[in-house]
């Protein structure tokens, strides 16, 4: 049996077990520092009951297994929730419905949005997988929720660009949609304090954020990522115009981390230009998640 329980604070879990011993083992979590209470319907009661082995094998909690549950949360981010995972080595991410722009000035609410953006990524970096592309997702949880590799991020933001559009065309004088005579990679300092500015190789270096080979292997990972997107997304029918990338290191590499989704690319329609990305939430376009979704859809169509 399958079932999707709830903690109280809403994070989900998963469990493919019988119910009742599903029980004994939240009640075993009840003793740990950082255990949980479930919810399902109602609080369950707490009971001290030891289970066998025979019976821990029982539970099946998807990318738990063995392992305590630990929901601690570790950091909320505009879009994004990061729980502690099941290891050291693990993180769990949730996506929010939250759509922020300019630096959290913009701020709605977006049911549905965590879930579209949750899937558009993951099928993303399934696809890169399987093209070479180590990326930090482990494992889907649910729509919304992902375990993921505890990589330490490189706090800087890679952006890529085979168009012009955005703050690109703003800050150069460059009309968005201009094709451009070869791909741009731009680093932003990850800082929301800052506004995430604008930062060169050897400011880079020079306050240590990260080494020359380390931005080597970034700029090589990024014209990859870029041509095997631009690749997948032709054969949905939508333009990559430019995208934001963010790495961490993880045993000794460099791997692919955060999201790949219309939050964080430009997406235009091949034929009509029609924007199917954030700029809808930022230009107040509407038809937000109708865009999302036609994005995923889209994507589905040629997986
Ligand atoms: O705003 P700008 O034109 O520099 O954005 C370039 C690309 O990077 C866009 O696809 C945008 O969605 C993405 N981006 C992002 N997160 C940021 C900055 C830019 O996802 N903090």
């Amino acid at each position: 049996m399958s079932t999707v329980y709830k903690s109280v604070d809403g994070y989900p879990l998963k469990a493919s077990c019988d119910e009742h011993l599903f029980q004994f083992r939240l009640t075993a979590w009840q003793h740990e520092p950082h255990s949980i209470e479930i919810m399902k319907g109602k609080q369950l009661m707490p009971r001290v009951v030891g289970l066998n082995e025979k019976e821990l094998e029982t539970l099946d909690i998807l990318s738990m297994r063995g392992n305590k549950i630990m929901s601690d949360i570790l950091y909320e981010g505009k879009s994004k929730i990061i729980y502690r995972g099941p290891n050291n080595e693990s993180l769990i991410i949730r996506y929010k419905d939250t759509a922020t722009a300019f630096n959290g000035e913009k701020k709605a609410e977006l049911s549905g949005k965590g879930k579209l953006n949750a899937a558009i990524s993951s099928l993303i970096y399934g696809y890169l997988a399987e093209h070479g592309v180590e990326t930090h997702l482990i494992e889907v949880i649910d729509d919304a929720t992902a375990l993921v590799k505890k990589a330490e991020i490189v706090m800087i933001e890679v952006i890529v660009r085979n168009v012009a559009a955005g703050s690109f065309s703003k800050k150069y004088g460059v009309p968005e949609g201009t094709a451009l005579k070869n791909t741009v990679i731009e680093f932003s300092l990850k800082s929301d304090e800052l506004g995430d500015p604008m930062i060169n190789e050897s400011q880079i270096t020079a306050i240590g954020l990260a080494t020359e080979e380390e931005l080597k292997e970034m700029t090589r990972q990024a014209f990859r990522i870029n041509e095997l997107l631009c690749a997948l997304f032709a054969k949905t029918g939508i333009r990559l115009i430019d995208f934001k990338l963010e790495f961490g290191r993880y045993d000794g590499k460099l791997i692919l981390c955060d999201e790949i989704s219309p939050d964080s690319c430009r997406l235009w329609d091949i034929d009509t230009d029609k924007k199917l990305d954030k700029d809808r939430f930022r230009r107040d376009l509407g038809d937000v998640l109708d865009s999302y979704q036609d994005v995923l859809r889209r994507l589905q169509n040629v997986r």
